[in-house]
């Protein structure tokens, strides 16, 4: 089962909440929250304030995408604002073990992303630490990027790996995600397709998600 997480940071930031309604309408499953810092990533985007209250709303659950360097310093805040799942990105912390169990400890499913040049390898010693694994199809700072085909390569070999360790994970795909791109990354085995300019650019938001639910 194919699950559906369309990206707020293409959504009309005046109208936040008619934005989630759409999400909700259209049959989506998260709500992806993409949290730059300027310094990780070039973009600064939106923080803990403004999660708060779009899991407060409470119409989906909210998926954090930490874009920040050491986030071990704000998974707190970002759990305590009503996050479910946190992610961080490998890159960003010396101590990748300790940020996913610290997420677990606070209550929320853990995940780990990966940018498009990290290899899956770095994965395979916190095997069982995480409940999602993000594989980034785009250089992670922007929206309305187009997909790097390399990368998806890259989510059949997360598959294997853990199926070999026998460990349940999902596997999310973030970037470049469009009724176009997205077979081959269902076909390699995600199964939680992040969607920001597609979904909030289209004209039938409930046809574009069921059309890649489809695709499982
Ligand atoms: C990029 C973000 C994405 C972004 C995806 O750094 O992590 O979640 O919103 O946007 P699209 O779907 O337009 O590539
Ligand atoms: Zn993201």
């Amino acid at each position: 089962m194919i699950k559906v997480a369309p990206s707020l940071l293409s959504a009309d930031f005046l109208e936040l909440r008619r934005s989630i309604d759409l999400a909700v309408k259209a049959g989506a499953d998260y709500l992806h929250y993409d949290v730059m810092d300027g310094n990780f990533v070039p973009n600064i985007s939106f923080g803990q304030g403004i999660l708060k209250a779009v899991a407060g709303y409470g119409a989906l659950p909210v998926d954090a995408h930490l874009m920040v360097d050491r986030p071990e310093r704000y998974i707190e805040d970002f759990a305590k604002a009503g996050a479910r799942i946190i992610t961080v990105h490998a890159e960003a912390t010396c101590h990748l073990q300790r940020a996913l169990s610290q997420i677990r400890a606070l209550g929320c499913l853990a995940g780990v992303s990966l940018n498009p040049a990290t290899s899956p390898e770095c994965l395979r010693y916190v095997l069982g630490d995480f409940d999602l694994a993000l594989v980034m199809t785009v250089n992670p700072g922007f929206g309305g990027q187009k997909m790097l085909p390399r990368a998806v390569e890259k989510i059949g070999e997360i598959r294997r790996m853990l199926e070999s360790a026998g460990v349940q994970a999902m596997i999310q795909v973030d970037g470049g995600v469009s009724l176009s791109t997205a077979g081959a990354m269902v076909a390699q085995g995600a199964d939680v397709l992040v969607a920001g300019s597609a979904f909030y650019g289209s004209d039938d938001p409930a046809a574009f998600v069921q059309g890649l639910k489809a695709l499982g």
